[in-house]
């Protein structure tokens, strides 16, 4: 008995852990199905034995998402969460009960189940008067301001047959390209990565910057309507109806009065839904008249007239071989799995990753073990658990290194974050040889050398940091392996050509944390000169547009220590740029200040990005799309027909090449 108290309490412990990591840090550390079985496992044991009854047990609440920030909001109707399956037969389970219970004959809709984040729309009058996100269920964070940003949804209502008031309930999704491109952005500024698009979305609805949320391009789909007065019994009808007001309903659904309808759906969807632009996870199903629907009730957590069937996310199992521990640009220590190759929704997975020091822990980890790999949205394959059944000889077990594997310094973790990371900046090879990398790139100084010169060079003794390559002669290098008179001749014109790269790039080769391209071009409009850069204080760092907190403080740091000034001497010695241009500075106007443009068609008199450069030089801004914030288009010939006619709803004045340069 006391074996199953302590399994009871082991699992609620590490639950509640998992909830954390998921809802507090949008950090998942397992999957949702791996998660699923465990909550499973526990309601299983905790109906088994009432006696061990918590009302704080994790299967007692839905997760929160509450943040301190925002103002809460009690719901109207709670927001409950969706019983799971992940099996053909718990569906038909489902059917049989409400068949049993309803004792008539019944509508499933089925719909896709959007894997974004849950938010609870209120219209008065056919006006968004208040968006909340899911918070407990009970409680949620007012996102308003943030929602109004995004374009899907309507903050007035079409027609007039809606009620006077109502809410409308749905998922924020962010679309996998948007998810991609801000991951790359975020991957050359050093800025965590989102795990997948619904952290993601997330995420972005609880930033307190409109604006950001803005750029960020969310994305929606509305799938439950509640309140009384509602034009149909029917989910289904209402759903239609709620679509000619202007919400964006999935067109991925259907009334089924058969199961076999029901899983004609599934199957369909399951492979389907990869070539869709937004992140599903299962099929909901839901009894679609409202009265049946009240007739089945809910318990404490979930509606008894619908289900999610989940779909199994892409995984295979395989062995692991061994971990390394790799030493990134700014130090920070990642464990990667060496795994036996499998193969992985049409790749070969050699590589994966095993997240952090407490996940290791967490997993119990040993060499030789079975582990499941995924591949769900993430970019790189990642390790999801370990097959503990299939562990007949238990090997080494894997426990995170302490010193640096590169240089051996004693590594450091700061408080709250799961990384560590080596403090030997300048002594630790793979992060010098990683910043020289960094400096020499396509969109810093452009040296046309890639990693394995870095290396030699490193190795020759030649490099030991950024500013040593512009001491490199062509007789040093004419005498290592490869090198011949004319690739040495190359390699040093091209370090003499970097002197003529612009001052935002040279501040962006630097690789100053946080800093990527777009940072740099603000910060070096904001000062002129490193100089100034160098001993700006933090509040006129925040002064600048788009310069945050996190920004702020890596910059000051950085340029607190003492060899990263050094350097920056050093280079201003060889003639690198670090300071703006007399000419762009001569030129730099005010005149469109604060006005947002688009560019689009063929121009005559300038290219594209002539046009995109004076835009920003007379202190406008550019933008790739057409919104009600679009003060200008600029059109060339051909302009796209789309974007014609949303400038002309809109009322946004369209402007030929004559006219905007009479403008500047
Ligand atoms: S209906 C009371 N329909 O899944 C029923 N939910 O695990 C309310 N979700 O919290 C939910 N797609 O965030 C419903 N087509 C869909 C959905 C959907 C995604 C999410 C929603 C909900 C969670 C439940």
């Amino acid at each position: 008995m006391e074996a199953v108290k302590d399994k009871i309490e082991s699992l609620r412990r590490e639950i509640e852990s998992l909830n954390y990591s998921y809802y507090v840090l949008s950090k998942p550390e397992i999957s949702d199905f791996e998660f699923d079985k465990k909550l499973k496992e526990l309601e299983a044991l905790e109906a088994g034995h009432p006696e061990y009854f918590d009302p704080n047990s994790p299967t007692q609440r839905v997760g929160s998402d509450l943040n301190k920030n925002f103002v809460q909001v009690e719901h109207v109707y709670p927001m409950l969460s969706l019983s799971n399956t992940y099996s053909e037969g718990e569906i038909r389970d489902f059917y049989d009960r409400t068949k049993k219970s309803l004792n008539e004959d019944f509508d499933l809709v089925c719909e896709l189940k959007y894997d974004g984040t849950s938010i609870a729309l209120t219209y008065e009058n056919g006006v968004l008067v208040r968006a909340v996100t899911r918070g407990d269920g009970v409680r949620g964070d007012d996102v308003t301001a943030n929602v109004r940003t995004i374009k899907t949804i309507p903050l007035k209502l079409q027609g007039s047959d809606y009620s006077p008031q109502f809410e409308i309930r749905g998922e924020i999704l962010m679309p996998w390209k948007v998810f991609d491109d801000l991951n790359k952005e975020r991957a050359e500024a050093e800025e965590p990565l989102f795990a997948n698009p619904r952290n993601a979305a997330s995420g972005t609805l609880k930033l307190q910057n409109p604006a950001i949320v803005a750029s960020r391009k969310l994305d929606s789909y509305l799938y439950y309507l509640l309140g009384e007065n509602l034009p149909s019994d029917g989910h289904y009808e209402n759903l239609q109806k709620a679509k000619s007001w202007g919400f964006k309903i999935s067109g991925a659904m259907k009334k089924c009065s058969t199961l076999e309808e029901v899983f004609e759906f599934i199957n369909y969807w399951d492979k389907e839904r990869r070539n869709l632009p937004v992140a599903t996870d299962g099929i909901v199903l839901k009894v679609n008249s409202a009265r049946q629907q009240l007739n089945l009730g809910w318990t404490a957590k979930s509606p008894r007239w619908a289900i999610a069937y989940k779909f199994q996310a892409e995984r295979a199992e395989t062995r692991l071989n061994s971990v390394d521990f790799q030493v990134g640009r700014t130090g920070n220590v990642t464990p990667v799995a060496n795994l036996e190759p499998v193969l992985l929704s049409g790749t070969i997975v050699k590589r994966a990753s095993l997240h952090n020091a407490d996940i290791i822990r967490n997993f119990d980890v040993h060499i030789g073990d079975m582990c499941f790999v995924e591949k769900g949205g993430e970019i790189i394959p990642k390790i999801v658990g370990v097959n503990k059944e299939a562990r007949f000889l238990i090997g080494l077990k894997v426990e995170f290194i302490k010193n640096c594997p590169a240089c051996g310094t004693k590594l450091v973790r700061e408080e709250g974050e799961a990384a560590y990371y080596c403090p030997n900046h300048f002594g630790c090879e793979p992060q010098i040889k990683g910043m020289i990398e960094h400096f020499v790139g396509r969109k810093a100084m452009y040296i046309n050398i890639g990693e394995e010169t870095v290396s030699q060079f490193y190795k020759a003794g030649l490099i030991k940091n950024a500013a040593d390559l512009y001491t490199i002669k062509a007789e040093d290098i004419m005498k290592l392996e490869r090198w011949a008179e004319k690739s040495a001749g190359n390699f040093v014109e091209s370090v003499r050509n970097s002197l003529q790269v612009p001052y935002e790039r040279a501040l962006y080769a630097l690789g100053i944390r946080y800093v990527g391209e777009t940072v740099a071009k603000r910060l070096a409009y904001a000062f002129h000169n490193i100089d100034d850069l160098m001993n700006s204080n933090y509040e006129q760092l925040v002064a600048v547009d788009e310069i945050g907190e996190v920004i702020a403080k890596s910059i000051i740091d950085h340029f607190s220590i003492e060899s990263n000034r050094v350097l920056v001497e050093r280079l201003k010695t060889y003639g690198v740029r670090f300071a703006l241009d007399e000419a762009v500075l001569a030129e730099k106007t005010d005149l469109l200040n604060g006005l947002t443009f688009v560019i689009s068609g063929t121009f005559l008199l300038h290219s594209r990005d002539e046009y995109k450069a004076l835009i920003e030089k007379n202190g406008g801004k550019n933008s790739g799309s057409v919104s009600a914030k679009t003060d200008y288009i600029l059109a060339g010939e051909n302009m796209g027909p789309a974007k014609l006619e949303k400038a002309r709803k809109l009322g946004i004045k369209i402007i030929s090449e004559e006219e905007f340069l009479k403008m500047i």
